[in-house]
């Protein structure tokens, strides 16, 4: 489809819709709202609106579908697919005032948000009354609950209590003409009809702009202990991985970190209190919790025991805060520690948890025929390896035109092991390329059709998910 640029008659249109204070387009505001945290990638859109209301967007909507202009919804930008930019110009939607927290429903166990809430502010609100959110992607202090909701996104946390879409019961939704509904109940079981809360889930705003969430809550656990186990070969660490679950236990984290990646992060935090041998190449960060002690001291004596059989170096016991948090914090920067260094393309591979050790040898093995170095880590106990191809001193042609073929065979291996493309992080701009791999022709033509039911005019987050099919 071919879109038009914005001219000054809709400019204006739009400033009597939600305000002049909420419609921008000057270059400064175009050279933040065309990036998010992809690559170094930039398309600037050719307006910025920031309305505050469901109203205000069924407004923006209907007006944009009658003037065939493209809408890209941008939550915090935090994304690495690319999914918020807006590629084809017209207007980028920030959802950034959708900011409060309608409701915490402590009697069942519900919250209800609008979109641009931060998720850390989320889990710290539901906190103060006992209760818990898990799904903590590692830019929970910015991220938004609509960008997760989006992108499916998970965490380190998500092997034990799952990720977004097992917390969100029913989501008000603007479709592409600006109508407007509840996509389902809010109730713990539903089986009323097709799933479109699920459907909406990962739809990377290319189906309807999602304005409020209904979201499961349970109790907060009371007590968490944390273990750093280095590892002498990454893949031990990777093959101790489902040993752990087979022997019974079930960890609220399990997160693999290759010897590069903690270095990374401890440089990025300007040094660490850890003591960390040469011959280290890998670690495991593992957490049990729950509201018995006892019973966390018994998982993790299983633990050790598990982990000795893997040749594990000497293991740290984060025995009180401060460590717990120095831990997580080397966790949570390791994507931002890296590309401080280098630009890179963000592979978020996920295979079944048994298949880690050949995922990771076969990645390796890949680079080397390519020439690329990788970054490894992420969450080892639900198969999800984030590989950080770095751009170092490879040459722009090869960066542009020449790797996609390597990440293709990472891919195809993905697929041989029973995996997908991405565990968390969407398909968005950047991996749209590779969908046939794991989506065969049938597969693609009932995406390309739900998509054209939602959205007929295809001004929704347009070259999104799938390739059009001119490409
Ligand atoms: C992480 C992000 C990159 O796990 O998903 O750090
Ligand atoms: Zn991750």
């Amino acid at each position: 489809m071919n879109y038009q640029r914005i001219h000054d008659q809709q400019i204006n249109d739009f400033i009597q819709m939600i305000g002049a204070e909420y419609v921008h387009h000057s270059s400064e505001k175009k050279n933040v709202y065309g990036k998010d945290h992809t690559e170094d990638l930039f398309y600037a859109p050719d307006l910025i609106l920031r309305p505050q209301t469901t109203e205000e967007i069924i407004q923006i909507m209907k007006y944009c579908h009658q003037q065939n202009i493209p809408v890209t919804p941008r939550g915090a930008g935090t994304g690495l697919a690319g999914g918020a930019l807006p590629i084809c110009g017209g207007v980028l939607l920030s959802m950034e005032r959708f900011d409060k927290i309608l409701d915490i429903d402590e009697a069942n166990l519900q919250v209800t948000v609008e979109v641009g809430v931060i998720t850390a502010v989320l889990q710290d609100a539901v906190r103060e009354k006992g209760l818990f959110y898990p799904p903590d992607p590692a830019s929970r202090g910015t991220c938004y609950i609509g960008g997760n909701i989006n992108t499916n996104s998970g965490g380190p946390r998500a092997v034990k209590y799952g990720v977004v879409k097992d917390y969100v019961l029913n989501l008000e939704v603007v479709l592409a003409n600006g109508e407007c509904f509840w996509t389902g109940a809010n109730t713990l079981k539903n089986s009323t009809g097709y799933n479109l809360t699920q459907l909406m889930i990962g739809s990377e705003g290319t189906l309807g702009i999602i304005t409020k969430a209904v979201l499961r809550l349970i109790p907060h656990p009371s007590h968490s202990l944390l273990l750093l186990a280095p590892f002498y070969d990454p893949a031990s660490a990777c093959a101790a991985v489902s040993a752990i679950f087979r022997a019974g236990i079930t960890p609220s984290t399990l997160e693999f970190m290759e010897r590069a990646a903690i270095d990374y992060a401890i440089r990025y935090n300007g040094g660490t209190s850890l003591d960390i041998p040469d011959d280290i190449q890998a670690h495991l960060l593992i957490e049990v919790d729950g509201n018995h002690l006892d019973t966390l001291y018994t998982d993790c004596e299983k633990i050790y025991e598990v982990l000795e059989q893997f040749h594990v170096g000497s293991i740290l016991f984060a025995d009180n805060e401060t460590q717990k948090n120095e831990l997580w914090k080397l966790r949570r920067s390791v994507g931002r520690a890296v590309k401080l260094n280098s630009i890179y393309k963000e592979e978020d591979t996920v295979v079944p948890r048994a298949s880690l050790p050949i995922l990771l040898k076969g990645v390796k093995a890949i680079g080397q025929t390519y020439g690329f170095e990788s970054v490894c880590y992420g969450h080892a106990g639900d198969g999800n390896l984030h590989i950080n191809i770095l751009k170092g001193n490879l040459d722009d042609d090869f960066w542009k035109n020449g790797l996609s073929k390597g990440i293709r065979e990472i891919f195809e291996l993905v697929k041989q092991l029973k995996g997908t493309l991405s565990g968390e992080h969407g398909i968005g701009w950047v991996q749209r390329s590779y969908m046939d791999i794991v989506c065969n022709p049938v597969h693609i033509q009932l995406l390309r059709a739900i998509k054209t039911v939602f959205d007929p005019k295809g001004i929704l987050n347009p070259k999104k998910i799938l390739l059009s099919t001119d490409e």
